[in-house]
C-alpha cells in the first residue's frame, strides 16, 4: 500500500491554460462501450489497492454507471494456485454489472487466456492497461512502458480481441505518452488508431505522461485533441477529477464520451450521485455524518463477505483515512482510523467521530 498511498497526493483543481477554450454544449452524452450500455457518462476507474468488489458495489449503489476492477497481472490470473490476492479479485457479484476487468503484462501470448478467464468469472468488458507508470520488477516492459513499443502493444490488443467472444468489448487505458517527445506523441496515435482498427470499443486516456507519474496537471487540451481526432470512436477522459463539477467540466471542455473518476472516488463515493444531481441542475447532496457512517459500515460488511476480519480491518484503515476528509475533524479522525487494529478499535472510531446521536440529528 506504500506505493499506492504515495500516489494519492491530490493536486488542487487544475488551473489550466487551455489553448482550446471550446465548451461542448447540449445534453451530456449517453455512454456505450461496444454493445454494453453504460448510460450516465461518469464511471469509476481501475484503482490498484482500492477498486475491489466492495468499493465497486458502493460506487454502483451511489450512482456510478460502470466500474473497473483493479489491474491484474496476466500471468498471475493464469497461475491462481500461487496468487491468493489475484484469486480474491476474480469475483464479480450480480449487482456490479456492467463491470470491467483489467489486465497488464508484457507477453502478448498470455493476454488471450487471461482475458478468457476474466470473461469466465463474469467481467463484462476487458480493459488492457497501457498506463501504469510503475516499472516491472522483472525489468520487462508493461503498462505505460508499452506505449513506447507500439508493435507489442498492438499484438496484445489483437491477441486479446481474438480470444474473447465478440459481444465482450475490449478497451484500453492509455496515458498520453511515455514523455513529451514527438516520438511519444506519434506512438500514442499509432496505438490509438491501431487499437480501434483491431476492434477495440473504447479508450480511456489519462492526460499525464508515464514520466510525469502524478506530478503536475492532467492535460485536458490533449484530451480535447484526442476526441477531435477520434470522431465517433469512444473516448473517456481521466485525470484531476476530484469533484462532481470537475467531471462535468471535463465532459464539456474536451467533448469526451465519458469520464473516469479515480482518486476523487476514494473515500468519496458520493461524487457519483453529486455528478448526477449537478447534471440535472439540482443542488449537490452533501453526505452528513449519518450517511458517512452508513456507507463505511456498508463497506465493512461487504469486505467481511469476501475476506477475513484482518483483511477487512486493513481495508477499512486505508479507506477510513480517505473517508475522514469528509469530516469536519478530519485530522483527528484520520489519525484514529490509521491506528485501528481490532474490531473494537473500529467501532470506537465510529462511535467517537460518527456518533449515533449526531447521526440521528443529521438525519432530521
Ligand atoms: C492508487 C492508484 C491506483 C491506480 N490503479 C490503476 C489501475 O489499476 N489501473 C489503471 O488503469 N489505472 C490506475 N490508476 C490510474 C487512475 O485510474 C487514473 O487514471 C489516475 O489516477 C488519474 O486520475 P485522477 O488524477 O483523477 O486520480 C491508479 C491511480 C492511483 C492513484
Amino acid at each position: 500500500m506504500t506505493n499506492a498511498t504515495s500516489n494519492l497526493i491530490q493536486h488542487p483543481r487544475p488551473i489550466q491554460t487551455r489553448t482550446n477554450p471550446t465548451t461542448v454544449t447540449g445534453p451530456l452524452p449517453i455512454l456505450k462501450i461496444g454493445h454494453v450500455p453504460i448510460g450516465f457518462p461518469v464511471v469509476q476507474a481501475a484503482l490498484s489497492g482500492y477498486s475491489d468488489g466492495p468499493m465497486r458495489i458502493i460506487a454502483r449503489r451511489l450512482g456510478a454507471s460502470y466500474t473497473v476492477a483493479e489491474v491484474m497481472i496476466d500471468r498471475f490470473v493464469l497461475d491462481l494456485k500461487q496468487r491468493h490476492r489475484t484469486r480474491r479479485h476474480l469475483h464479480v457479484t450480480d449487482e456490479e454489472h456492467p463491470v470491467g476487468g483489467q489486465l497488464m503484462g508484457s507477453d502478448p501470448a498470455s493476454f488471450g487466456p487471461a482475458a478468457q478467464k476474466l470473461v469466465e468469472v463474469g467481467f463484462d468488458v476487458i480493459d488492457i492497461n497501457f498506463g501504469c507508470p510503475v516499472k516491472s520488477t522483472a525489468g520487462s516492459c508493461r503498462g505505460g512502458y508499452l506505449l513506447s513499443e507500439p508493435e507489442v502493444a498492438m499484438e496484445i490488443v489483437s491477441r486479446t480481441r481474438e480470444a474473447v467472444p465478440s459481444e465482450i468489448p475490449v478497451t484500453l487505458k492509455m496515458r498520453r505518452g511515455l514523455d513529451d517527445s514527438a516520438k511519444s506523441l506519434d506512438d500514442f496515435y499509432r496505438i490509438l488508431d491501431g487499437a480501434f482498427a483491431r476492434g477495440v470499443a473504447a479508450i480511456t486516456v489519462h492526460g499525464r505522461t508515464v514520466q510525469q507519474k502524478y506530478i503536475g496537471p492532467s492535460n485536458w487540451d490533449f484530451l480535447f485533441d484526442v476526441k477531435k481526432h477520434a470522431g465517433s470512436r469512444t473516448i473517456l477522459g481521466s485525470g484531476d477529477l476530484f469533484t462532481a463539477e470537475a467531471c462535468l467540466e471535463m465532459l464539456r471542455a474536451t467533448g469526451v464520451d465519458g469520464v473516469s473518476v479515480a482518486r476523487g472516488a476514494i473515500g468519496n463515493p458520493w461524487i457519483f450521485s453529486q455528478a448526477r444531481a449537478l447534471a440535472e441542475g439540482l443542488s449537490l447532496p452533501q453526505p452528513g455524518i449519518a450517511e458517512q457512517r452508513r456507507v463505511m459500515e456498508m463497506q465493512f460488511e461487504l469486505c467481511l463477505q469476501s475476506s477475513d476480519l484482518a483483511q477487512t480491518l486493513a481495508t477499512m484503515r486505508t479507506f477510513g483515512i480517505k473517508f475522514a476528509q469528509q469530516q469536519s475533524h478530519s485530522e483527528e479522525t484520520r489519525n484514529a482510523f490509521a491506528r485501528i487494529q481490532t474490531i473494537e478499535d473500529w467501532q470506537a472510531v465510529l462511535d467517537r467521530w460518527y456518533p449515533i446521536d449526531e447521526c440521528t440529528a443529521s438525519n432530521r
